[in-house]
């Protein structure tokens, strides 16, 4: 079994990406280590201040942001970082070459009761001679150079693509090293399990809510199938679960507050995670268009997303 370093190392990606790469992972396993201690290093609960959006942070999303933020400022490659914990972009190395956004910590609600949580991050190629400011993060997802995430569950998992597939990699604990498990992942194009948080069933769409009334009628409905459902309230499990074993994966537009028009971020949470999906065979997108098509606004805009098995997505695109 080939390591992380000599995976990347037998691709093709350029040796600046790779050196963000190495310090973002490496980054993530000290992450993952102060996950493991929780409450015995009084790392658990809430920060006491909100994000630039609006969110209570706990103290973990603060601590993972301010190690990646501190360890990415010191590779070299790097140009600037953008965070959801972060009001504006941070200017790295003038001279570096890539950009890096990332989710420092996915599915905060799950720190507390010792559930799935991730880092998504996505990275972009850019070099200019100027410091970075935030137009130069506002590219389609279509333009990243990689894209993935750190899973922290049973065991640690980091999914990458550098836009050659997406291959699957576990942490050996003991060499403290990412070990890839599976060197290509696919999305099946049909699937009978689905992911939406249905409380919020009366502010969508009267479109989604008929889309979603047929899955739940199973094989006395429409489609003439049995669904399962799974929500696990961190995109990163839910997205893990759909390149594990397939699924369609919805966070759609809702009503719920007119400010927003969906609750999961273009840059942090939906690019990088579309790029995984498209790069496994399935399909991401907005209730209107392509994922990595949009032409970004801002950093912390916010989108809707459908995504994973494609068909089921066109599907439900179809209502
Ligand atoms: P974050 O913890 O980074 O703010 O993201 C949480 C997001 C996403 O991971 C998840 O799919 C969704 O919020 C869960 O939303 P609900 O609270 O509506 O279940
Ligand atoms: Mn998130
Ligand atoms: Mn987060």
């Amino acid at each position: 079994m080939q390591t992380l370093s000599q995976v990347l190392k037998a691709s093709n990606a350029p040796v600046a990406l790779q050196d963000v790469l190495t310090t973002t992972t490496n980054t993530c396993i000290d992450i993952c280590k102060a996950l493991h201690k929780g409450s015995l290093a009084g790392i658990l609960g809430v920060a006491g201040n909100e994000n630039v959006q609006g969110e209570e942070q706990k103290k973990l999303d603060v601590i993972s942001n301010d190690m990646l933020k501190s360890d990415l400022m010191s590779c070299p490659a790097v140009r600037a970082v953008a965070s959801e914990e972060e009001d504006d972009i941070v200017p790295a190395n003038t001279n570096g070459e890539y950009l890096i956004a990332f989710d420092p910590l996915d599915g905060s609600s799950n720190i507390d009761i010792n559930a799935m949580v991730g880092t998504i991050f996505s990275i972009y190629h850019d070099q200019g001679e100027k410091p970075a400011t935030e137009a130069d993060f506002l590219k389609p997802g279509t333009e990243q150079a990689a894209a993935g995430y750190v899973l922290y569950g049973p065991s640690c998992m980091l999914v990458l693509s550098t836009g050659q597939g997406v291959k699957m990699f576990t942490l050996d604990p003991e060499k403290n090293e990412f070990v890839e498990t599976q060197e290509s992942v696919t999305v099946d194009k049909d699937t009978q399990e689905f992911a939406i948080n249905m409380s919020n069933q009366r502010f969508w769409s009267e479109s989604m809510q008929g889309y979603v009334n047929d899955l739940v009628a199973g094989k006395d409905g429409a489609r003439d199938k049995n669904f399962n459902m799974r929500w696990v309230a961190a995109m990163v499990g839910d997205v893990h679960r759909i390149l594990c074993r397939g699924g369609i994966f919805m966070y759609p537009w809702d009503s719920k507050d007119p400010t927003k028009p969906g609750k999961l971020r273009l840059m942090y949470e939906a690019n990088p995670m579309a790029m995984l999906v498209e790069q496994a065979g399935g399909k991401a997108h907005t209730h209107t268009q392509r994922i990595l098509d949009i032409q970004p606004e801002g950093i912390h805009q916010r989108v809707p997303v459908i995504l994973g098995a494609a068909n089921e997505v066109d599907k439900c695109l179809s209502y």
